[in-house]
């Protein structure tokens, strides 16, 4: 076994040995296990030191394997919005297709937007995933103006818990406009979903570390590939933070180019141990399993489901209130228990709401959580 495997093994009992209750049912931050919390408390390192540049050749190894990526992953002291704009400083010169399903894609938008490109919104019906067909067809009728750079689209919608093809998407993009980059956002799916990034085609993946991942908020990573590293290469006004370039000098020296969150990357390092002590597969079937779990409860229960029918999210459940309940009111009562579910998110206040089943929740956790809501159902209060 090599030391790296004995490492993995010592983790994983100390990280999992001690997951208590999981509090947290909202779509991130999630619970963080205490093994992972704590790695935080140990006593700080420079970062131009061997130390740090081992652990972060560590984490980049373990983080492309988890990306499915032959490219390399940069990782950020931001949150996922910061890679968000990233990717438009990076990829974008010209003109950019964003597809709006929910109000993540939406901010994407913005960011471009006000990263002043120009910008094609195609607005597609919120709770519906974008299809294969929508992105042609507004493509097609974009390239009629001139080149595109690049399409953003959101993979999991956390605002309506809606999962769009980005496979198929990346297909079809490729076939019609061979030079626009494909740029997913994978911030509430990542590490609860496989996305094989290469294989799918995409050319820029990003997420955040407080949602599948289980990690405290703080950092974001993206898988990038070569293709989006030429086209920055030749793209003005990419600042200094988020320059891929930058970045790039410095991850071929295991490093970043400005102070690292080193506390969140011990935590980071512990977590993919962990990740990786699991499996990824067999984390993924347990998100897909609680989700199905959550879909089959709220039917049986008399609610709706918010997505539409074989593009549900297996990470985040979002539940019509059809039966008028007060989701405030739910939400005292579950404090009372130690846990939280999320309200509908902006416009879908009240009228849904989200379980979320992110990161490291397991069956006994989600019982735990439809047992207490089915006793408010059922009068407890
Ligand atoms: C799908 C999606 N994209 C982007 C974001 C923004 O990420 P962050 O809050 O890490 O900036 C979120 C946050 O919930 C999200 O769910």
């Amino acid at each position: 076994m090599s030391s790296t495997a004995v490492n993995v093994q010592a983790n994983e009992t100390a990280a999992s040995a001690s997951k208590p209750p999981q509090r947290l049912f909202i779509p991130g931050p999630t619970d963080v296990l205490p093994a992972v919390l704590a790695a935080q408390t140990a006593p700080m390192i420079g970062h131009r030191s061997d130390e740090f540049e081992a652990l972060f050749a560590k984490c980049e190894v373990q983080l492309q394997s988890l990306f499915e990526t032959r490219y390399r992953v940069y990782l950020v002291a931001a949150s996922g919005t910061g890679l968000h704009e990233a990717a438009i400083r990076n990829a974008v010169g010209g003109r950019v297709v964003c597809f709006v399903n929910g109000a993540f894609s939406q901010r994407w938008h913005d960011v471009a937007v006000g990263c002043d490109k120009q910008v094609v919104r195609v607005d597609v019906p919120w709770n519906t995933a974008v299809k294969p067909e929508i992105v042609e067809q507004a493509l097609l009728a974009a390239l009629q103006d001139g080149p595109v750079d690049a399409i953003t689209v959101v993979h999991n919608e956390t605002s309506t818990g809606v999962v769009s093809p980005v496979a198929e998407i990346a297909e079809v993009v490729h076939r019609a406009s061979p030079n626009t980059l494909i740029l997913v956002d994978a911030v509430s799916s990542f590490a609860g979903m496989r996305i094989p990034t290469d294989a799918w085609g995409i050319d820029l993946l990003l997420t955040s570390s407080q949602k599948a991942l289980a990690l405290p908020p703080g950092l974001a990573f993206a898988a990038v590939s070569d293709r989006v590293l030429e086209r920055a290469a030749q793209v003005k006004g990419r600042g200094w933070y988020f320059d891929f370039l930058n970045l790039e000098k410095s991850l071929k020296k295991h490093t970043t180019p400005a102070t690292p969150a080193i506390s969140l990357m011990r935590a980071l390092s512990v977590q993919l141990d962990h990740i990786f002590a699991e499996g990824v597969d067999v984390r993924c079937e347990r998100h897909a399993r609680l989700a199905q779990r959550t879909q089959a409860w709220a039917l049986r229960n008399g609610f709706a489901l918010m997505a539409e029918e074989g593009y549900r999210s297996p990470t985040v459940t979002t539940i019509t209130n059809t039966r008028g309940i007060d989701i405030d009111d739910l939400n005292q009562y579950l404090a009372g228990q130690e846990m939280e579910l999320s309200n509908g998110y902006g416009v879908y206040k009240g009228k849904a709401f989200r379980i979320a089943h992110i990161g490291e929740v397991n069956d006994a956790d989600l019982d735990r959580l439809l047992t207490a809501v089915e006793a408010y159902l059922a009068g407890a209060r």
